[in-house]
């Protein structure tokens, strides 16, 4: 059974710089709700009760928003507030959360070391903190990846097919399909060029792994940007045991990156009822290319 997950939230942000300055990546709104509250809702959702997050340096925000406002609480509970109470209660009530700070980055591979204590001799969900993954379905996209793991006893990753203009910007996979949208993987490969790469299909920010993946960790030497690469100790442990990857139902809304963070922005706005026809409209008026019926 997986019940840790451990979200790295440490990374600078350099493609939304200046905001990402003093504000992390991972606080970004789509609407109203922070992007990693979508990403903590899914582990939750997917069976996770304890949750490791590897903050670093200006990600101070992120503790507080999970930490309880009694002040807020009150001031709400005087104005009769409720719906917006239970809601400011329930963030801090959605699991246990723990922090450990990545002093200095180091890369993805570093700040997954750096939950090695806390998840300690148990498969465990990995989630990065700026990308949330909406599920096709009733089935979050982490609990998709628990159920691959449980069908076929070894490490998974959640594929998503990009385009080969994007292939230089993801962790990518080659392998056999050994069950419809499961693959046994034989190479992981970080931001192959398009001539490296085995594939299409692109890491999407979620991964259930063995805990002996910390043993590859600590063996893996700096690597593409001169970083500590989990994409390097996942190719080493795929030397020695059976590896899976799987394509899911599912879309990746990738927050670090501005265009996508509008797409997403929109994406929800419309989504939601109250906003969707004052939304339309301001397309419309604007002139739309984004094909809104
Ligand atoms: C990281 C991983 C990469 C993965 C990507 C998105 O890269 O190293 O393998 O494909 O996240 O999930 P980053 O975007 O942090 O450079």
């Amino acid at each position: 059974m997986i019940r840790k997950a451990v979200i790295p939230a440490a990374g600078f942000g350099t493609r939304f710089l200046p905001l990402t300055k003093a504000q992390p990546k991972e606080m970004l709104p789509i609407v109203d709700t922070p992007a990693i509250q979508f990403v903590v809702e899914e582990a939750v959702a997917s069976g996770i009760t304890d949750i490791l997050m590897v903050i670093g340096k200006s990600k101070r925000s992120i503790e507080e928003y999970f930490d309880r406002n009694y002040e807020l609480e009150s001031e709400l509970k005087a104005k009769a507030k409720d719906v917006l109470l239970n809601q400011v209660r329930e963030i801090s009530n959605m699991a246990n959360i723990h922090f450990v700070w990545q002093k200095k980055l180091n890369g993805l591979g570093d700040a997954v070391w750096h939950a090695r204590n806390h998840v300690g001799n148990e498969s465990f969900a990995l989630l990065l903190g700026d990308t949330v993954l909406e599920s096709y379905s009733d089935v979050p996209i982490t609990r998709q990846l628990i159920d691959v793991y449980d069908q076929f006893s070894g490490s998974v990753v959640a594929l998503e097919q990009v385009p080969e203009s994007k292939v230089s910007q993801y962790g990518i996979v080659g392998g056999a399909e050994v069950a419809p949208g499961v693959y046994q993987v034989d190479e992981f490969i970080e931001k192959p060029t398009i001539e490296e790469a085995p594939s299409d299909l692109a890491f999407a920010g979620r991964y259930i792994f063995q805990p002996d993946i910390f043993d590859y960790l600590s063996q893996t030497q700096r690597g593409k940007n001169n970083e500590i690469q989990l994409t390097d100790a996942m190719q080493a442990m795929v030397e020695s045991r059976p590896m899976f990857a799987c394509k899911v139902n599912g879309k990746r809304h990738d927050l670090g990156n501005r265009i996508d963070f509008i797409k997403t922005n929109i994406h929800y706005a419309l989504k939601d009822p109250e906003m969707r026809d004052d939304i339309v409209a301001y397309m419309k008026k604007v002139g739309s290319p984004f094909g809104i019926e």
